[in-house]
Order: C-alpha cells, then structure tokens, then sequence
C-alpha cells in the first residue's frame, strides 16, 4: 500500500540570542517570572527574511533525505509572516532551493500550521497526487511583537524546520489526524490590523495596529483542552494506548501548556519533548524542529510511535499519531550557513523599537 513517509528533516535558527536577561532592560520582566511562568531563557531574533530561514531548513531536509531539489514537485510553508503577502514565502524557498519542478503556496494555521501542512502534503502524497513534498514551518513573529507589552514580548522567537514527505512502500507514515477551528474567539489571539481589513486612515493614526495582542490565560486554558482533546482522538483511532506511545512531539508555547496536556493524556513526562527553553515559540517551526532535535538526540527509532499536537491563533489546533519509518538517520549533511551578523540584538531590533515604541528602558 502507498504511503507517505517523512524521509528528511532540518531546522534553521538564526544565531542572535535574546536572553530573559536582555528582555529585563527592554520590559517590566524577570527572569524568574519568564522561567517559572513559561519555561523560556532564550529565544532567537532573525537578521535575514523569513525565506532565508526556510530554505536552509529545506536544504537541510533535502539533504537528510538525499532528494535533489528538482525531484520536489511541492513546496508548502506554513507560516504567518512571510516577507511579503505576495507573493508566497514558498514561491521564494522554490526558487532559493532550484525547485525547478515544484508548485509552491502558503499555507497559513498561525502555530498550527506545520500540522496542517502536514496532513496535506500526506494527504497529496498518499493518494498519488505528487510523489515528493517539502513541508517547512517557518515564522518570525518577532516582527510583530511590541516589545513594550510584557505579555507578549518574552514569548516568541524566529525559526524555521522543515520534512520531506514522500511515497513509499513502508507501512509507516500518518495513521490518524485531526484538525480544528473556533473562529468565534478569534479576538483572544491576533495581530489586528495585519491585514485587509484595515483602513489606510487607522493605519496612519495607530502604529500599534499589526502587533500580536493576546489574552494569554483564555489561550491557555484552550490550548491545554484542544491539545489534550485531539491528541486523545488520534491517539483513539490509531488504535494505540498511552503506553504505546513512545514520544510526544508538542508545539512548544509554554512549557506549563505542555506539561498539563500530558498530564491529560497520563503520559509520563519522559515521552515528552521539550525544548522551549533554547527557543520561545517559534510558531509553525516548534514541531519540525523539535522532530529534527528529538531525531538527532537519538529519541526517535525506527517504527517510533509519534504523537504531534499544536494550537494556534484562528482558533486552530491540530494532532497527528505518526509510526515513524525504518531510517532515523540522514542521508547526508550540509555545511551551509546562514551569512554571519555582528549585529547585536538590540541592532536588530531598533527598527522593531522605533515603529512600536518599545526599546531599553532608561
Ligand atoms: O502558540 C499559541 C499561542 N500562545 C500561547 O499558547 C500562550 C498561552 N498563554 C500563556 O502561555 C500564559 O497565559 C502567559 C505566559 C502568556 C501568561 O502567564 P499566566 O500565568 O497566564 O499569567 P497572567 O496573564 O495571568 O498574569 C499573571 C501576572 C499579572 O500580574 P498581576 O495582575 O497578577 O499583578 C501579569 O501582569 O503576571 C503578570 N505578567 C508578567 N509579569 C512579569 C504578565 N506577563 C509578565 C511578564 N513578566 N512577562
């Protein structure tokens, strides 16, 4: 039987640090507060586009799985903060990569995207419709936080990861899945302003319009229920138990959403990955690369029981139960980089600074 099976996996964070230390001069915030309320140290600011970060996730992926980037026939990035609404960050990564072969579009579920994007190239690949996709998630929502709210400035963080899905043979790939939405409360969880929607008029009067505003416990208490829900279904329709489970993979937004969604689902906390700390929420990226981290660590085997959950603003929330396949090593590496910076942190984010009023506190 056809299936569809992730072949290659590679993360992409940029190196410029923003400690919980840095945020004390930036915010009225702690350390403390940050670690014990989110289990965040640090998280990554970008000095390139968002394409950039994409790409070399996707080459990185390409290269694990050893597929040339002209046998990719689709390139997905899920993400909401493409360098441009149009055209698509994909459009970008496809002529970055030398896809020459491939359609490229956006896909946008906020931090639940990468699930989303997953579940339709599976989906695509599966039933014959392409043989080979290259799924990225990539976000740098650091571009629209305004670092003068502490409720949403220690939060987020850039990055990008991404997979390769292809056909195969193997009886391995996604076993159940589920998606969902509540656009009823879309207000607790968005970036007004970042759109259409806006007059030209609202924009010139209020600099404030495209940041990200959050009621952070309503998201929360969500988040843990649609996680816990949805994980709960896959886990069900799989056919597999808890103690089946060999390793869950969650989007990574606070590390207290994390713990109390296994507490949910009664799975012992050494199943779980988490990586927070390193990273913030990376939006679409926490899961492909906290695959990649669990695949290098040697977390994942052959035949690894995986369960992916993320939630995200719409509302949107995903789960995936995935057997992984029988190859949990890459095929082969690459020793590209992203161009070295010698900005400092507080460089990159001075244009960030003057457009919303944020900056080190005198
Ligand atoms: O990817 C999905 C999207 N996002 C999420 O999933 C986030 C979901 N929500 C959360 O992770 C948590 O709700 C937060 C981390 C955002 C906030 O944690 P909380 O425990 O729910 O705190 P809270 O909003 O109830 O605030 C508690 C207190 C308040 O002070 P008072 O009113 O008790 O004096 C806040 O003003 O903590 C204060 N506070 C802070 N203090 C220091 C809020 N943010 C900060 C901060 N530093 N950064």
């Amino acid at each position: 039987m056809r299936n569809a099976l992730i072949t290659g996996w590679g993360k992409c964070l940029p190196p410029t640090l923003l400690t919980n230390h840095d945020l004390e001069s930036i915010v009225d915030t702690d350390d403390e507060w940050i670690t014990t309320r989110t289990g965040i140290k640090e998280r990554r600011i970008s000095h390139v586009p968002l394409s950039d970060l994409a790409a070399l996730a996707g080459k990185r992926a390409l290269a694990a799985a050893g597929v040339e980037p002209e046998d990719v026939d689709l390139v997905m990035v899920a993400t909401c903060t493409p360098d441009t609404l149009m055209p698509s960050a994909a459009g970008m990564v496809q002529n970055k990569l030398g896809a020459t072969s491939a359609g490229a579009f956006d896909q946008n579920a906020a931090c639940s995207g990468f699930l989303y994007s997953l579940i339709s190239a599976s989906g695509m690949v599966a039933s014959g419709v392409i043989d080979t996709a290259l799924v990225i998630g990539a976000d740098v929502l650091t571009h629209l936080l305004d670092f003068s709210d502490r409720s949403t400035a220690v939060l987020f963080g850039d990055g990008a990861g991404a997979v390769v899905v292809q056909a195969t043979d193997e009886d391995a790939g996604i076993i159940a899945s589920r998606m969902g939405s509540d656009g009823s409360v879309a207000e607790i969880l968005w970036a007004e302003g970042s759109g259409s929607a806006t007059g030209y008029k609202e924009v010139e009067r209020n600099h404030q319009l495209a940041a990200i505003s959050m009621n952070g416990p309503e998201v929360f208490k969500r988040a843990v229920k649609a996680m816990g829900d949805a994980s709960s279904a896959v886990i069900e329709e799989a056919g597999w138990s808890v103690d089946d489970i060999d390793l869950l993979v969650p989007h990574q937004a606070n590390v207290r959403i994390i713990d109390a969604t296994a507490r949910r689902l009664k799975l012992d906390s050494s199943k779980v990955f988490v990586n927070i700390a390193s990273y913030g929420n990376t939006s679409a990226a926490t899961i492909p690369i906290a695959l990649t981290e669990a695949l290098e660590n040697g977390r994942v085997q052959p035949g690894s029981k995986l369960v992916f959950a993320a939630f995200g603003a719409g509302l949107s929330w995903a789960a995936v139960a995935l057997k992984f396949g029988s190859r949990v090593t890459p095929i082969s590496e690459i020793d590209e980089e992203l161009p070295p910076t010698d900005a400092t942190v507080l460089d990159l984010l001075a244009d960030n600074f003057a457009y919303f009023g944020g900056g080190p506190r005198g």
